[in-house]
């Protein structure tokens, strides 16, 4: 206030007699004064504990043990193939990458993807996807090798076979895949191994069980691969992180601002505030449907990981016992309706657009939304009590927006982002 009273004041002297060169430079230490008090004292104590919770994230995601290749580098090294090629789909033209594009974080530039056909959800991104503990919008996978099954074979993506994929896999990787898995099975045997098939496939279901449960090994390993690729797709030290850290310059004092609101009158803490920048939970924030099909997201989640016979409990995983315990915990309850993941907030300003329904083109209008505590009720279920109007004001919305992108991190090792020699 004083400096733009000294500002008016000074404006006004300079019109009629002429502003002294002392004036100005009195002004600007002054202003430089009132910065550095601002930002010292922008967080108070408990504030600056709640800002500390929010980072490092940890340099290494937690173990994997469903997966015991999960960290072997041959195994990743595979896995990366796996993810660039085309050949993993129904035509041949669709490959993990095509909707987790290296050059958009490892998400889709569209609202909702196209694989074999056009889905109903969008693609969130795959770094740091290793640290959750729920895979896909309604938690449907617990594990990542298992969500990579679903991509493989789903509808909307790659719509291919695992029986084809066991072929694929014989025909051109078998050597790097035998040097991490152990022997495939005698896939040349046509009369055993049809050329295409999954369940639900007369080529596939005729088989004997032993044999079923041979393919079922190698699908299970070909996401093994891809998730020990994945574990090493991970973005840290972003310059929120340096912030931390004790580097006053590394972001802005708008970004400095916008921190101030999302631990405090923007509540975002309560969902995103872990160093991940998200719970391990799903709520209803009454995201509008529009145009999609009704999506009751985390109550079918529950059903269908029950109910996948690649889940972390099965007799595909490395690791069962405390797999089992913790499944048994889960039901589908009616408040799960309309529930989705909270996502990571890490790297969101490269991965537009946002929501499950991808129908907000900009971190703006994320905002915008959560500042009027929802727009319509054209949603599944109910929504969480504490989705309410927030009162923000215009600098509010822009410094959160700014503090948002202060949350992209390095990027992986260059050698991971492109896609590899294919044999
Ligand atoms: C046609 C586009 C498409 C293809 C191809 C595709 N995905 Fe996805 N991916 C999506 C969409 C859309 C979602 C969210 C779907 C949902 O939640 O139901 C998703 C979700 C995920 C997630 C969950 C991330 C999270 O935070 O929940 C991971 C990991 C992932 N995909 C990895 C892969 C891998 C690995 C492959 C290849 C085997 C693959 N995807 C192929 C579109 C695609
Ligand atoms: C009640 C828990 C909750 C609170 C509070 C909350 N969020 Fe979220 N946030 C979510 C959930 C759940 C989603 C995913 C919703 C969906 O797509 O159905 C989400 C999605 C987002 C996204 C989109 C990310 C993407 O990749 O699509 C952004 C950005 C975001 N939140 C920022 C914020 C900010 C900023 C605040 C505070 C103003 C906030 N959130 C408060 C739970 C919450």
């Amino acid at each position: 206030m004083r400096l733009i009273a000294i500002w008016i004041l000074c404006n006004l002297v300079l019109f009629f007699f002429g502003c002294g060169e002392e004036d100005l430079v009195e002004m600007q230490s002054e202003r430089e004064a009132e910065q550095t008090t601002e930002m010292s004292g922008l967080f108070s104590d408990s504030e600056w504990a709640v800002v500390q919770g929010l980072s490092p994230l940890p340099n290494k995601p937690p173990p994997s043990p469903t997966n015991r290749v999960a960290d072997n580098p041959d195994a990743a090294q595979l896995g990366q193939m796996f993810f660039f090629d085309a050949r993993f789909s129904k035509d041949s033209t669709i490959s993990c990458a095509t909707c987790h594009s290296p050059f958009h974080g490892f998400a889709d530039v569209e609202a909702t993807s196209l694989g074999n056909r056009r889905g109903t959800r969008n693609a969130p991104t795959v770094l740091n996807a290793a640290y959750n503990e729920w895979q896909f919008w309604d938690g449907r996978a617990d594990t990542l090798w298992a969500q990579a099954l679903f991509a493989l074979e789903g509808e909307d993506e790659q719509a291919g076979t695992r029986l084809q994929y066991a072929h694929l896999v014989h025909r051109h990787y078998q050597a790097d895949y035998e040097a991490v898995f152990g022997p495939l099975p005698n896939l040349e045997d046509a009369a055993r191994f049809p050329p295409d098939g999954k369940p639900g496939d007369p080529t596939f279901d005729d088989m004997s069980e032993a044999d079923r449960i041979a393919i079922n090994t190698v699908f299970a390993n070909i996401g093994k691969a891809v998730e020990a690729y994945e574990r090493l797709l991970i973005s840290r030290n972003a310059p929120f992180d340096r912030y931390v850290a004790g580097d006053e310059e590394a972001i802005t004092l708008e970004a400095k601002r916008g921190l101030k609101v999302f631990i405090g009158k923007g509540v975002c803490v309560l969902c995103h505030g872990t160093p991940h920048f998200r719970d391990n939970d799903f709520h209803n924030i009454g995201i509008p449907q529009d145009g999609l099909p009704e999506d009751i997201g985390r109550f079918q989640g529950v059903e269908k990981l029950l109910a996948d016979p690649f889940n972390s409990a099965s007799i595909y995983s490395d690791s069962r016992a405390d797999a089992a315990q913790m499944l048994r915990l889960l039901e589908p309850r009616l408040e799960h309706q309309g529930e989705f993941k909270t996502p990571t907030l890490r790297n969101v300003a490269l991965t537009a657009p946002y929501f499950h329904t991808g129908e907000f083109p900009t971190l703006a209008s994320v905002i915008e939304f959560n500042n009027a505590g929802g727009t319509t009720n054209e949603f599944a279920g109910r929504s969480a009590v504490r989705v309410e109007p927030l009162h923000l004001t215009e600098q509010e919305k822009q410094d959160l927006v700014e503090f948002l992108e202060t949350l992209t991190g390095e990027p992986p090792p260059a050698h991971l982002l492109i896609k590899p020699k294919l044999p």
